[in-house]
This record gives structure tokens, C-alpha cells and sequence, in this order.
């Protein structure tokens, strides 16, 4: 099978799982309405994909691991429906949509990214009640860290308050480290976590996670400069406009792009290294160098 096909097909799995965890028909209608428009709106799902690959790598099954998947989909939807506000990156389009303030007000954009932020929450805390096990705890205490201010939170905060300023590597790697790579990490290691991967493991998944993460958003900022409105479903030159130094502004696209196969490439060393099968996450890993989108 085409790998972006097996894409689909997970990306399927986790709309599935989605509607049942964010439904339509509940009072009041306009907060589910919002928080369904910005969810439903097409992302990659790469967060949730690597939360049930790395679950299904150490032999877990995907299934117990879907709560978790959703809830780091729900929390990474949020951080775009506030990245988007005019106080941040006042970005007009995102998935091919009209961002949620531009439908739905400030006022509802804000509710439902904090809404989803808080459901993600209630999602994982049920399934730590249901399944009784101490590594249901653990997943959801990565997920929390990857998004709070040991993590993306941290980043957002460097990366609105570098706008404008000339900052050096070490400040955009912290902001790169954090804003994206820490989801990523979180993403893996709860996914490793559920499967029953042992400390080692743990700790080297971390390591890949990094490198995913920051070679995602070093990818992320070229594609600001080189791609288009129609591929990527969001404005591009966000970054300009908002007079970031990124990746891309720094070395040059050129460089920024060896980069990310440098660090993609560590990262499958890393994978290949662990005792489990990681045959996807490293077709993953060599997919996003390459992704247009
Ligand atoms: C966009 O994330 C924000 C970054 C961290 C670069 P994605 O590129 O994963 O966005 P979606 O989920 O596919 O829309
Ligand atoms: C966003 O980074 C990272 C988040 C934590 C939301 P960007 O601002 O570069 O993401 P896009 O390009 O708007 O998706
Ligand atoms: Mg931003
Ligand atoms: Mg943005
Ligand atoms: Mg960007």
C-alpha cells in the first residue's frame, strides 16, 4: 500500500474516534459547533498518528491508546485556533478554512480553543479511570508537559516575544524545541508509554522526538517561503509579516532544507536502534522531510 494511502486510513480512524469524543448534538450548540469546525477541518493528524504508531511499535494495542491520541489532536487545534488570533500571528485561513474568529468571533475562537484544551483533559483523565494503570497516568503527564509551560506554551511565549528582534540560534532553537518538537515528544513518548516500552526506550524516543519536532518546524517555516496558499491551506509568509527570524531566514532555504534531512536521519537512527518495530515511524519520519503540506 502507497504510504500516504496508510495515512489516510489512520487519518480516518481518528475523525471516527473524534465524533464520538466531540459531538454535535449538546448544548449550547454553538461552542460544539465551533470547536467541530476548526477540528474537522482537514489537518494531517500527524500528533494522534504517532501516538497509536508508537503504541502499536512496542506491541500495545492502538485502540487503548485512541483517548490520548484525540485529546493531543484536540490540544494541538486549540494552540492553531489561538495562533491564528489577531493578538498572535492574525492569520485569516487555516486548513483551508476561514480561521475560527473570523466565523465565529474572538469571543467563541477563544472559548473554543480553551474549551478543546480543557476537553483533552477530561478525555484522557476518563480513560486513566477506566483502564487503572499507572502508564494511562503517564501518557497523560507527557501529553500535559509537551503542552504546558515546560513545553509548546514555553516556546509560544519566546517565539511572540522575539517578534521584531534579531535573536540568535540558541533562542530559536528553544523556541522551535518547545512550541513544536514538545508536542511531538509528548505524542511519542505517551504513545510508548501505553504500548509498554521500557525506560530506555523511552528515554531514546524523547531523543528522536526532538529531532522530529524541530526538523517539522524548520520544514514548517520553509514551506512559509516556497509554498503556496492552496497546498499548505493557510496564508503563506505569516512568518515575514510577523517579522520572525525563522529557520529559513537564518541559513537560507537552501541550508534550513539539509537540516532537516540531517535531523530526520538522526532520528531514524534512533528508531531503527530501539527494540521495537518502528517500520512506520521511520516511513513517517522520511515522509515529513519531504512533505509539501
Ligand atoms: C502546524 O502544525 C503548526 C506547527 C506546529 C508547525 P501541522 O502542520 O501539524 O498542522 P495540521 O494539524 O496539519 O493542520
Ligand atoms: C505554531 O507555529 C506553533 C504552535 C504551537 C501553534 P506557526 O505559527 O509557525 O504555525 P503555523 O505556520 O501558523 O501553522
Ligand atoms: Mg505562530
Ligand atoms: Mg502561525
Ligand atoms: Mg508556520
Amino acid at each position: 500500500m502507497d504510504f500516504k494511502d496508510e495515512l489516510s486510513e489512520r487519518v480516518k480512524i481518528v475523525d471516527e474516534y473524534m465524533e464520538n469524543f466531540l459531538p454535535s448534538d449538546k448544548y449550547p450548540k454553538e461552542i460544539f459547533e465551533a470547536m467541530r469546525y476548526s477540528v474537522f477541518a482537514g489537518g494531517k493528524r500527524l500528533r494522534p498518528i504517532m501516538v497509536m504508531e508508537a503504541c502499536k511499535a512496542f506491541g500495545g494495542d492502538w485502540k487503548d491508546s485512541m483517548s490520548f491520541a484525540c485529546a493531543i489532536e484536540m490540544i494541538h487545534t486549540y494552540s492553531l485556533i489561538h495562533d491564528d488570533l489577531p493578538a498572535l500571528d492574525n492569520d485569516d485561513y487555516r486548513r483551508g478554512r476561514l480561521t475560527s474568529h473570523k466565523v465565529f468571533g474572538e469571543n467563541m475562537a477563544i472559548l473554543a480553543g480553551k474549551m478543546l484544551l480543557h476537553h483533552a483533559f477530561e478525555t484522557m483523565a476518563q480513560a486513566c479511570v477506566k483502564f487503572n494503570d499507572i502508564k494511562y497516568t503517564k501518557a497523560m503527564l507527557d501529553i500535559a508537559h509537551g503542552a504546558g509551560v515546560y513545553g509548546m506554551v514555553a516556546g509560544q511565549v519566546v517565539d511572540v516575544l522575539s517578534e521584531g528582534k534579531d535573536i540568535n540560534k540558541g533562542t530559536l532553537d528553544f523556541i522551535h524545541e518547545n512550541k513544536t518538537a514538545a508536542m511531538i515528544i509528548g505524542a511519542l513518548k505517551a504513545g510508548a508509554e501505553i504500548g509498554g516500552a521500557c525506560e530506555e526506550d523511552i528515554a531514546k524516543i524523547e531523543r528522536a522526538g526532538k529531532l522530529i519536532g524541530v526538523a517539522f518546524q524548520i520544514q514548517d517555516d520553509i514551506l512559509d517561503v516556497i509554498s503556496t496558499f492552496d497546498k499548505l491551506g493557510k496564508p503563506i509568509h505569516s512568518d515575514e509579516k510577523n517579522n520572525k527570524i525563522t529557520y529559513a531566514s537564518m541559513f537560507g532555504v537552501e541550508r534550513a532544507s539539509e537540516m532537516v534531512s540531517e535531523m530526520s536521519d538522526e532520528a531514524v537512527e534512533i528508531l531503527k536502534s530501539m527494540n521495537a518495530n518502528t517500520d512506520f515511524l521511520v516511513k513517517l519520519t522520511n515522509y515529513l522531510i519531504k512533505r509539501d503540506s
